[in-house]
């Protein structure tokens, strides 16, 4: 095992342009580990996402993957980390000509050279992972909602992923479909050993199951920790995170982020 941490960030500044985005961002996923990343709308999130896929880079800082920078990547190497690596995107878009079979196949027959036959059972194998038989034939049209997040998470495994990165995985679903969705996601995330994040705007749902909570406002890191930690934190502004408050703490004090962390951790 590597002595490093899977997914590291070390000071990484990001602007669009002279627009600062993120900034002072250190954290570190261990191998096999699921973070959460939560914060507000325009925080930074997907930004994050991208830092680690390499479709963007850093202005300043490090983005490090079991201790290599990626800025180091050569094309080449920039490609093998990709490969080794499952994105699931909030709409989770299947594409829509295609059946379940040949959207789950997709990734098989553009990044390998499987035959055939072994991809039809590799197929049917992550269609059986996320709780789906029989439905190889169906269009995406003849999916419910829960049932195309499901077969989106096949095609997101379907090359058993070293790094599972999801952007909001939950949006649209009625609760119990996310809550199927969550338990499958977690349960993938264990089975696959493969290390994760996720970002959500559900709390209690992601606490349940991953193993660590990094938290964004307005582009800085207000919170790192366990799941644990952060139930016990029980702040203001938490609070009015989680349960979608239009007032409190976070729109008065911004941005005056040392104060806001003090109210935070003290
Ligand atoms: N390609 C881009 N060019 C310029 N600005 C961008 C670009 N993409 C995002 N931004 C800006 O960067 C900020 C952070 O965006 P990001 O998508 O990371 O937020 P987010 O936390 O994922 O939000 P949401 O919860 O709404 O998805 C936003 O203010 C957004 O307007
Ligand atoms: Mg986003």
């Amino acid at each position: 095992m590597s002595p490093f941490p899977f997914i590291e960030m070390k000071d990484v500044a990001f602007a669009y342009g002279d627009r600062p985005i993120l900034k002072n961002i250190n954290f570190s996923i261990p191998q096999g580990n699921f973070a959460a990343v939560m914060g507000g709308s325009g925080s930074g999130k997907t930004t994050l996402m991208r830092l680690i896929t390499g479709q963007i880079r850093p202005q300043s800082g490090q983005v490090l993957i079991e201790g290599w920078d990626l800025a180091g990547f050569s094309a080449d190497e920039l490609y093998e980390h990709r490969r080794r690596m499952g994105v699931l995107f909030q709409h989770g878009a299947l594409f829509t000509d295609l059946s379940v079979f040949d959207n789950i196949a997709f990734p098989m027959r553009e990044l390998t050279r499987l035959p055939e036959a072994v991809i039809r059972d590799l197929v049917l194998l992550k269609l059986n992972a996320v709780g789906l038989r029989g439905v190889e034939n169906l269009m995406p049209s003849e999916l419910s909602g829960g049932m195309s997040r499901r077969v989106a998470l096949a095609r997101t495994i379907a090359l058993d992923p070293e790094i599972m990165l999801y952007d909001e995985p939950f949006t649209g679903l009625d609760p119990i479909s996310l809550g199927v969705i969550a338990h499958l996601i977690s349960r993938v995330n264990k089975a696959l050993r493969s290390t994760s994040i996720m970002v959500t705007h559900d709390i209690e749902k992601s606490l349940e199951i991953v193993d660590q909570v990094i938290f964004l406002a307005h582009g800085e890191i207000m919170f790192s920790g366990s799941p644990q930690e952060m139930r016990e934190l029980d702040s203001p502004w938490v609070r009015q995170f989680v349960g979608g408050l239009a007032d409190g703490p976070v729109a008065y004090r911004y941005p005056a982020q040392t104060s806001l962390q003090q109210d935070l951790l003290g």
